[in-house]
């Protein structure tokens, strides 16, 4: 169909057999909670990131709150983490009644400023996270290492974003003490919600083990919801152009037919209904189908990036800018615009939802500043970044045509030429 919507979220990694694995899954309920994929799982991740201790848990979220208690932070300790974030970042931190301590960006990679990073470490400091925006990795990440290894922090990298991207021919996720990734649905794979955590110090590991022996499987209900995801936002999104796929999508909402990424009560930094729970052997299925379209995937995205960054120069936007030694996934591809939120009304006019990620700087919009114990004066470069940012997209539904659109879009929306490399 001429000019169909083009999305930037909703599902954007599900393919045609990825829906389909989920609806075989869905007649298959004894396969849910138990099975083989979490082995198949951690042989394919391990494939990537070669760290001996992995652990699967049903969100990101998890993974960093039992990481925050296996160390033992708690009230009085400080964690450091950048500004410019999602609120999944500072909720562990307040589950375990530690502060989050938020820390300046690095205007170029959009990660953390080592400048600010040396200002706000005190001597309750106790834990640096470190974290791969849209895929780029932190372009400091030497000095912020080196900072950590001076005040004796602990490191974890926050890979949520950047599965497969590499800093210096290094993967993320291999650098810090500990890290952890998401499989969220608009992460770079996905399995709707999943998490996984890695760590290098086998004590530490140990610990981490019994939590995750302990934890309670979760509901058969949960797991229905989660593989109706893909199909239910397949048939939305193959419909939308008729109207049908807005009902689809509005009903199955109201219905609770499908979840949500992040619950209201988050934005209060409370815990969300879903937590502490393994990877059920159902999602880990479709993680593990979607794990072996991780190269392709990734390189789709970079040659999507590479084609915005072609056709974009010239306009009155800040391209994202990777430093030479980086290696992104391009989850997203973000510029920045004086006009943002215009933008983003302009384009969903013509049926174009770019995305909105961080367009404040803990984002998601909603979220109450006190209660996640956020200043925004004390971090200006993220708020100006949180002002001006504009997600295109980079997944694999993404082809030419449809960044050839979006581009001349963009060029129509700053008055410039139409023409493309
Ligand atoms: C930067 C970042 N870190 C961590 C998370 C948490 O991951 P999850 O959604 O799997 O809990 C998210 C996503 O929501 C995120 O954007």
């Amino acid at each position: 169909m001429k000019n169909s919507t083009i999305f930037t979220s909703l599902s954007p990694n599900a393919e045609i057999d990825d829906v389909l694995l989920a609806a075989k899954l869905l007649f298959m309920p004894w396969k849910w909670q138990k099975g083989s994929s979490l082995n198949k799982l951690q042989h394919e991740f391990q494939k990537i990131i070669p760290v001996e201790n992995v652990f699967f848990f049903e969100s990101g979220r998890t993974c960093l709150y039992l990481l925050l208690r296996a160390l033992d932070i708690k009230e009085n300790d400080e964690v450091l983490l950048q500004a410019y974030t999602c609120v999944a970042v500072p909720e562990p931190i307040l589950w375990v009644k530690a502060k989050p301590v938020y820390v300046d960006c690095d205007e170029e990679s959009l990660g953390m400023s080592p400048v600010d990073l040396e200002q706000k470490i005190t001597p309750k400091s106790k834990v640096l996270i470190i974290q791969h925006t849209f895929g780029n990795p932190a372009g400091e990440m030497e000095k912020l290492l080196k900072i950590a290894k001076k005040h004796h922090l602990f490191v974890i990298e926050d890979c949520a974003h950047a599965l497969g991207s590499s800093y210096k021919d290094q993967k993320t996720g291999t650098f810090a003490d500990a890290s952890f990734f998401s499989f969220g649905r608009d992460k770079v794979i996905s399995s709707v919600f999943g998490g996984t955590l890695t760590v290098k110090n086998s004590e530490l590991a140990s610990k981490i083990a019994i939590f995750h022996e302990k934890c309670e499987p979760i509901s058969k209900r949960w797991i229905f919801q989660q593989l109706l995801h893909p199909i239910l936002t397949g048939i939305a999104k193959a419909s939308y152009d008729i109207y049908l796929g807005k009902i689809i999508l509005a009903l199955s909402k109201r219905l609770r037919l499908i979840s949500k990424a992040v619950y209201p009560e988050e934005r209060k930094g409370l815990k969300p209904p879903f937590l502490l729970h393994q990877l059920p052997n159902a999602l880990a299925c479709l993680a593990v189908h979607q794990l072996q379209k991780l190269d392709p995937f990734n390189t789709h995205r970079a040659k999507i990036a590479q084609f915005y960054e072609q056709n974009l120069d010239g306009l009155s936007i800040r391209l994202p800018k990777k430093t030479r030694a980086s290696k992104p996934a391009w989850l997203r591809y973000t510029i920045q615009t004086e006009k943002a939120a215009e933008l983003l009304k302009a384009a969903a006019r013509e049926k174009i939802y770019l995305g909105d990620w961080y367009t404040t700087s803990i984002a998601p919009k909603g979220v109450d500043y006190e209660k996640i114990r956020y200043n925004p004066k004390s971090c200006p470069v993220a708020e100006k970044l949180a002002r001006q940012s504009v997600n295109l997209p980079t997944d694999i539904h993404i082809n030419k045509t449809k960044a050839l659109r979006i581009i001349h879009f963009l060029k129509s929306f700053y008055g410039g030429k139409t023409t493309s490399k």
